[in-house]
């Protein structure tokens, strides 16, 4: 049994995956979630071969049982939580004009209301790692959008937004009891999600998966006493 713990959503692909495995190389026992359970399996898969303790659950994170499972088989599988990773997020780009609603519900489901209910559902468990060692660890991936709204991304926009400001509230909430937060802001990872811009933006110009994934490990490696509530990662020379 692994000595501590983690969960990574969207962990099948791009940071999710170079997250987990970081997690996993460092020793901790790691749930990975995501949504189409094929792509998740080959995740894992991969990260099982090189030796890593990882557990799968296929989950959509706009329906709440799906998130509740995911917390549940974790719990089952490693009894801990040391680490939360809310990474899972999805962008639709569209002029606010053509807003489609299921277009809009499924970006505030997905970016915003499943780390809600990530914080509450593991609480208990962040809690009973926060008093063993005051560094439980949440980390939730907001994005540069987040600092400067961008148009045709106005919705991913504000829900990454929202997720900034829900980190704030979240260390003024539960640092007290030894749960740190932190929001990721980053620019053009080279991930799938970026494939829409790469005929305009090389992706040997955009940041790495495991740039956010060495940020991370050194937020692991801070004392109990430091809280960084928010990392921007830009691209040289890009203004927010
Ligand atoms: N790439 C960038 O430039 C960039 C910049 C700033 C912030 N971000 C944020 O970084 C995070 C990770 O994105 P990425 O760039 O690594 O993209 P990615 O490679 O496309 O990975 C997205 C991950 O999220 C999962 N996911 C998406 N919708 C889901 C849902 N409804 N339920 C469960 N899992 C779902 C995906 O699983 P499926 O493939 O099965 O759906 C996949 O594992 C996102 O929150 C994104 O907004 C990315």
């Amino acid at each position: 049994m692994p000595q501590q713990a983690a969960i990574v959503t969207g962990a099948s692909s791009g940071i999710g995956l170079a997250i987990a495995r970081m997690l996993a190389s460092e020793g901790y026992g790691v749930t990975m979630a995501a949504r189409r359970p094929e792509k998740l399996s080959e995740a894992a898969a991969g990260l099982s071969e090189e030796g890593y303790d990882v557990h799968q659950v296929p989950a959509n994170m706009s329906s709440e049982e799906d998130i509740q499972r995911v917390v549940s088989e974790h719990r089952e599988r490693y009894g801990r939580l040391d680490v939360l990773v809310n990474n899972a997020g999805v962008g639709i780009g569209a002029p606010v004009g053509e807003t489609q609603t299921k277009r809009l519900d499924i970006q505030l489901d997905v970016n915003l209301r499943a780390i809600v209910l990530f914080y509450r559902e593991c609480l208990e468990l962040l809690k009973a790692a926060g008093a063993e060692h005051r560094n439980a660890i949440v980390v939730n991936t907001s994005s540069i959008s987040a600092k400067a709204g961008q148009p045709w991304l106005s919705i991913y926009s504000a829900t990454k937004a929202g997720v900034v400001a829900f980190t704030e509230a979240m260390n003024k909430e539960l640092n007290s009891e030894g749960i740190k937060s932190t929001a990721l802001c980053p620019a053009f990872v080279d991930t799938p999600m970026t494939d829409f811009v790469k005929g305009s933006v090389a992706p040997e110009d955009m940041i790495r998966p495991q740039d956010i994934a060495e940020m991370l490990l050194a937020l692991l490696r801070l004392s109990p006493a430091c809280i960084i509530p928010e990392i921007i990662f830009q691209r040289p020379g890009e203004q927010l």
